[in-house]
This record gives C-alpha cells, sequence and structure tokens, in this order.
C-alpha cells in the first residue's frame, strides 16, 4: 500500500476542518485557526567543546491568543521542522481551551539529538536559543514549557537567561521549572497523572474495571514513566513499555520502578534492560500487542493505516501529541476502538503548568494535595465537556474535543470583535 508523507500540520487542519464543519462553522469563523498567528525561525550557532562552530536552527510558533497569552513547550529533536511546530502550537491553543484555562497555544523547538551535545554544550544552546526568541516570550506573553527531550533543568536555563536580560529574576517566564526556583510541586509528574486519570474514567465510562485491565506504553519518558510508575504503584499491570531503542514485555506485569532505575543513567537504554521475565519486542509488536489500553506516548504518527487494523486495545489515551493520523483514526473509529485524543489525554502538564504561573504572579506555593485535587478536577471537568459534546453531535471524542475547543476560540474571538468575527 503507497501512503502519502505524513504532515502533522496538514493532520491537524483536516480534523479541524472536519471538526468545523460538523459544528456546522462557516469556513470565514475558523479560517483562522488553520494558520499560526506568528512564526520566528533562528539560526543558534554554538561553541562546541572541541573548539569548532555549529549552528543549529530553532522555532518558536505562536498559533493563538484568543484566549489568553500562548503557551506550550520547547522540544529538542533531530526531526524537529517548522511543520511539526506549528501543528504542536495549534495543538496547544486546542488543548488550553478543552482545559479552560486562560492561555492560547504556541510551541518551540531546536533540530538536534540532544544525546550528541554534552551538558554544556546544551546550556550554550538553550541560553542562545533564548535569545533569540527573547522578543518573543514573557510572563505576561508567551510562557514556555518541558516537552520532548527538555525538563526542569533547561526551564531553570531558560528562566536565567531571560531573568539576565530583565534584570531581575522573572519565575513566571517559564513552566515546569524545578521546585526551588517557582516551580509547582505536582508539575513533573501533571501529564503522565493527567494521563492516568482520564484513562480510569474512561475505563468506568465502559464498564470495566480500572484494576482488572492491562497498559502498553510507548515511550517511558516523562509523560510515558510516570504514567507507568502510577499505574504500578496504584497495583495496575503495565504489561509492555517502550523506548526510542526497544521495547519490553511481561505479560503478568514489568516491574516499572526498577526499569525506571535501570534508565534514570542516561547511558542505560531499554535495549539493555534485562529484568526477570521481560521478553524483549519490537516497538511495532508493543503497539500492536494484547492489551486492553494503550497508551502512545512517545512522538507523532505511530499510529498509520499500516498498523491501526491491527491494534488489539480496547482504549487508545493519547499521551503523546499526535501519534495517531486522520487515517488510522478513521480505521479505529470503524474497528470500535475508543481513542481519547492528545487535546484531552495529555493536557495535565498545561493544566499544572498554568497552576505553577499562578502561584508565580501570587508568590505563594501549594501544597502537592491541593495541586493534584484541582487537576483531577479540571481533568474531569474537560473529559466531561468533551464526552457530552461526542454525544450530543454523535462523534468520536476527538471530534468532541476539537469542536469544544474550537467553539470556546471562536467565541473568545467574537467578543474582542477580533478576525474571527470578521465573517
Ligand atoms: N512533557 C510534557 O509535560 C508533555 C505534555 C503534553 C504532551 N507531551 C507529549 O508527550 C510526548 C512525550 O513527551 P515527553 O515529555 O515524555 O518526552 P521524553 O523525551 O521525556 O520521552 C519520550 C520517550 O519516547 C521515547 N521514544 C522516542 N522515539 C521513540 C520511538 N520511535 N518509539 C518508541 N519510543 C520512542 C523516548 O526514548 C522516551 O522514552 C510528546 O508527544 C510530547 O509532545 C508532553
Amino acid at each position: 500500500m503507497e501512503t502519502k508523507a505524513y504532515n502533522p500540520y496538514e493532520n491537524m487542519i483536516a480534523v479541524l476542518e472536519q471538526a468545523a464543519d460538523k459544528l456546522g462553522l462557516k469556513q470565514d469563523e475558523y479560517e483562522t485557526l488553520k494558520y499560526p498567528e506568528r512564526e520566528l525561525t533562528v539560526s543558534i550557532p554554538v561553541r562546541m567543546d572541541d573548539g569548532t562552530l555549529k549552528v543549529f536552527e530553532g522555532y518558536r510558533v505562536q498559533h493563538n491568543s484568543a484566549r489568553g497569552p500562548y503557551k506550550g513547550g520547547i522540544r529538542y529533536h533531530q526531526n524537529a521542522n517548522p511543520d511539526e511546530v506549528k501543528a504542536l502550537a495549534a495543538w496547544m491553543s486546542f488543548k488550553c481551551a478543552v482545559a479552560n484555562i486562560p492561555y492560547g497555544g504556541a510551541k518551540g523547538g531546536i533540530k538536534v539529538d540532544p544525546r550528541k551535545l554534552s551538558k554544556d554544550e546544551l546550556i550554550r544552546l538553550t541560553r542562545r536559543y533564548t535569545t533569540r526568541i527573547l522578543p518573543l516570550i514573557g510572563p505576561d506573553q508567551d510562557i514556555p514549557a518541558p516537552d520532548v527531550n527538555t525538563n526542569g533543568e533547561v526551564m531553570g536555563w531558560i528562566m536565567d537567561t531571560y531573568s539576565m536580560f530583565k534584570g531581575h529574576s522573572v519565575p513566571g517566564v517559564v513552566t515546569g521549572k524545578p521546585i526551588e526556583i517557582g516551580g509547582s510541586i505536582g508539575r513533573a509528574e501533571a501529564t503522565g497523572r493527567g494521563v492516568t486519570i482520564i484513562a480510569e474514567k474512561c475505563l468506568e465510562d465502559e464498564g470495566l474495571d480500572p484494576k482488572e485491565q492491562t497498559y502498553a506504553i510507548q515511550g517511558i519518558g516523562n509523560v510515558g514513566g510516570t504514567a507507568a510508575a502510577i499505574l504500578y504503584e496504584e497495583g495496575k499491570k503495565v504489561i509492555a513499555v517502550s523506548d526510542w531503542s526497544g521495547a519490553v514485555m511481561k505479560k503478568d506485569g514489568l516491574n516499572i520502578p526498577e526499569i525506571r532505575e535501570f534508565l534514570s543513567d542516561r547511558k542505560n537504554c531499554l535495549k539493555d534492560y534485562n529484568g526477570e521475565g521481560a521478553e524483549h519486542i519490537t516497538n511495532e509488536e508493543l503497539l500492536t500487542c494484547d492489551c486492553t489500553v494503550l497508551i502512545p506516548a512517545a512522538l507523532e504518527n505511530q499510529i498509520t493505516e499500516e498498523n491501526a487494523g491491527d491494534i488489539k486495545a480496547k482504549i487508545v489515551v493519547e499521551a503523546a501529541n499526535g501519534p495517531t493520523t486522520v487515517e488510522a483514526d478513521k480505521i479505529l473509529e470503524e474497528r470500535g476502538i475508543l481513542v481519547v485524543p492528545d487535546i484531552l489525554a495529555n493536557a495535565g502538564g498545561v493544566v499544572v503548568s498554568y497552576f505553577e504561573w499562578v502561584q508565580n504572579i501570587q508568590s505563594m506555593a501549594w501544597e502537592l494535595d491541593e495541586v493534584n485535587q484541582m487537576l483531577k478536577k479540571v481533568m474531569l471537568k474537560a473529559y466531561n465537556d468533551v464526552r457530552t459534546m461526542s454525544k450530543e453531535k454523535d462523534s468520536t471524542m476527538r471530534m468532541g474535543a476539537y469542536m469544544v475547543a474550537i467553539n470556546r476560540i471562536t467565541t473568545a474571538g467574537k467578543l474582542r470583535g477580533g478576525p474571527i468575527s470578521m465573517a
């Protein structure tokens, strides 16, 4: 079968158009949502440890600000490119609208394989990138956060660089910071925690006992690793996990703490893990393994028309952004597999990022219980809004989520008398 080259931006537009059509919107009413409001490409010269100079390419895309300041992570990946960042920025606008937090959407990225850089090189890369995007970011303007291959430490470097330019400390310029410099307790685990909250609720709604089910997770990083750890702590069976190097499986449940401990050494990867009873499988085998809940938590374009027909899970909870192509979505729908879309399932991170930003504005630090309870409340409210919309419009949860988001963003645009109201 000939497959067309995957383009996440085109994927985003295709879903947006379907949802707007279902909502009965005229093209003029949602046309602006197809395009980012602002795009910046930057060059980032870095002096490498061996004295040579390398120039990297970076991006910051601001998609929509009708509902508040732009918000979105920064990704370091060798395949980062403008169309990927544009799609991710739009997904952030939709996600913040689904969660009903007062932000628009943005995303950033650098085309780099961070595993090939030393820590000092990464610091220099991050600082130079920050200076390049500095005119666009700020606590009232655009607030970055971690994404693939970035973390709290990287956020600390960004905050420091921004603060140096401002001449005073500005913790609210990024979220996902270390707690000691204004980060929120519970933020590092929030996306993974949100994924487990949604998976549990969804299983209950489908009449399945969450404790009796099996879970397979593609990508045991920030998000997938936390989700795996929470499920394990709750006594649930995580039977397969993977990283970029390969996957492992154990039908009666993997020892997740042992795997995470093994991977905490940056030099280790799953292909070298040899825990008791763990069988090595391929990433493709993980996606199509016999489990109740499949959690793709790596990158886009993983569930495609090539493998959608072989997926055995009853529910797919999209922890990653854009893991399912439009074509695969249709196949899963026809096969009766319930897909909880990314813009709902992985919203936990940006929800606690919002809490972090609020704490920075208040100069307060909340307790973990408070953060987790509020996270649960916001996630379940978003889930119910999406389910209600899907039922009302007799459509998938993805369509339901997009319809909720488009409704909220276009309404905000109209109330502001902005371009979305020009129709
Ligand atoms: N970090 C957040 O708060 C957050 C929030 C919302 C959404 N997301 C999305 O979740 C996904 C994962 O983000 P993260 O922050 O956990 O990144 P991460 O870099 O911490 O983890 C990514 C994981 O995926 C693995 N991986 C990479 N390529 C793979 C492949 N081809 N097959 C299998 N595994 C592979 C990596 O080895 C790693 O284990 C991304 O789509 C990201 O946009 C992240």
